[in-house]
C-alpha cells in the first residue's frame, strides 16, 4: 500500500471508528428507565360525581329517594346526558317480555308505572323486571281519573297497587304516576304522606299511545325531545312503542345518552344539586298538559287538563 493509500484509509476509518464510538450507550434493561413523570388531576371538592367512570358510579345509585325529595318531577337538573325512560299501564304479556329482552341486551334499566291489576295477572313479568336491575312503580290499580275521585278511592287504588307490586316481587315501590298526569295538589300530598311516593311526570311525550302508531313518530320525537334529565313517557301496552325501542336505544346511547331509574335520576340531582332538590318546591307551579291515553276510552283533550288548581266548577 502506498503512503497515499495508507493516508486515504486511515482518513476514512478514524473518523467512522470516532463517530461509531460517539453513540451514546443506551441501557435497555429492564427496571432501569428514569420513572415516567406522573400527572395527577385534581378533581374539587364539590364535584361528587366525576365523569371519569360515569356509568359505574350511576350504576351505584340508590333505587330509592334521597331523604329530601320534591313531591312532584317533571325532569330533574343534572350535570350529564342522563335520562330515566319509563314505561305505563304494563306489564303486557307479550310486548313487555320483548321489551325487557331490548333493555337486557343493551344493559339499559327502566322504570315501570303498572296498573295493578296488570300486576296481579302477570306476577312473574314483574318479577323479572326487578330481577333485571329495573324500578317497578305505581300507576293506580284500574287507571281511573284520579281528580274525578274521592280521598278513600284514591287510597284504594294506590294501596291495592302498591301490596300488589310487593306480593309480586318483594320490591316496596317509592314512585307513583297519577293516570293521565292528573292529581290535586292535596292528593299528591296525601300520598306522599301515606306512602311516601314522590309524584312523577315526564318532559317528554312521544304521544305514542295516538293514532296511527308510527315506530318512526315515537323515535323521531324522543330524540329530538330529550336531554339531560329527561323523564320519557312511554306505554309498553303498544307494539309500536317496543318495535322503536331497539334503534331508539341504540342512537341516545351513541349520542351519548345514560339511562338510569327515576328514582337515581333523583339520587343523581340530589346529589350534584343537593341545595336545588332539597329547597325547591314546585308542586304548586307545575302545569303539564297530558294527552296519555285512558284504559278504554278516549283521551281528555289535552287543552280541557290542568294540574292544580282546577277551575272552580270542576268536580
Ligand atoms: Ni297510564
Amino acid at each position: 500500500m502506498t503512503s497515499l493509500g495508507r493516508y486515504l484509509l486511515i482518513s476514512i476509518l478514524i473518523p467512522a471508528y470516532t463517530s461509531w464510538a460517539q453513540v451514546p450507550e443506551v441501557n435497555v434493561a429492564a427496571g432501569t428507565e428514569p420513572p415516567k413523570e406522573v400527572i395527577l388531576k385534581a378533581i374539587p371538592v364539590d364535584e361528587p360525581m366525576p365523569n371519569l367512570g360515569l356509568e359505574s358510579a350511576l350504576e351505584e345509585l340508590p333505587r330509592s329517594l334521597p331523604e329530601e325529595f320534591q313531591t312532584v318531577y317533571t325532569r330533574c337538573e343534572v350535570p350529564e346526558k342522563v335520562v330515566a325512560i319509563t314505561f305505563d299501564d304494563g306489564p303486557h304479556p307479550d310486548f313487555t317480555p320483548r321489551l325487557l329482552d331490548t333493555l337486557r341486551d343493551r344493559n339499559i334499566k327502566a322504570t315501570f308505572f303498572m296498573v295493578g291489576r296488570n300486576v296481579k295477572a302477570f306476577p312473574q313479568i314483574v318479577r323479572r323486571m326487578v330481577e333485571e336491575g329495573h324500578e317497578v312503580a305505581n300507576h293506580s290499580w284500574s287507571h281511573p281519573l284520579l281528580t274525578s275521585l274521592g280521598t278513600e278511592s284514591v287510597e284504594s287504588q294506590m294501596r291495592r297497587t302498591h301490596d300488589a307490586i310487593i306480593a309480586a316481587c318483594g320490591r316496596v315501590p317509592v314512585l307513583y304516576r297519577p293516570p293521565y298526569g292528573q292529581a290535586r295538589l292535596s292528593q299528591r300530598k296525601r300520598i306522599r304522606d301515606v306512602f311516601g311516593y314522590a309524584t312523577i311526570l315526564w318532559d317528554v311525550d312521544p304521544q305514542d299511545w295516538q293514532s296511527p302508531r308510527k315506530v318512526e313518530k315515537v323515535h323521531d320525537r324522543i330524540l329530538s325531545m330529550s336531554k339531560a334529565g329527561s323523564i320519557i313517557l312511554c306505554h309498553d301496552i303498544h307494539e309500536t312503542t317496543v318495535n322503536a325501542m331497539p334503534a331508539l336505544l341504540d342512537e341516545m346511547k351513541r349520542q351519548g345518552y345514560h339511562f338510569v331509574t327515576v328514582s337515581q335520576l333523583i339520587q343523581y340531582e340530589a346529589r350534584n344539586q343537593p341545595v336545588a332538590a332539597a329547597t325547591v318546591h314546585p308542586e304548586d307551579a307545575v302545569v303539564v298538559p297530558t294527552t296519555e291515553m285512558p284504559l278504554g276510552g278516549l283521551a281528555p283533550a289535552a287543552e280541557t287538563i290542568s294540574l292544580d288548581p282546577l277551575p272552580p266548577g270542576q268536580p
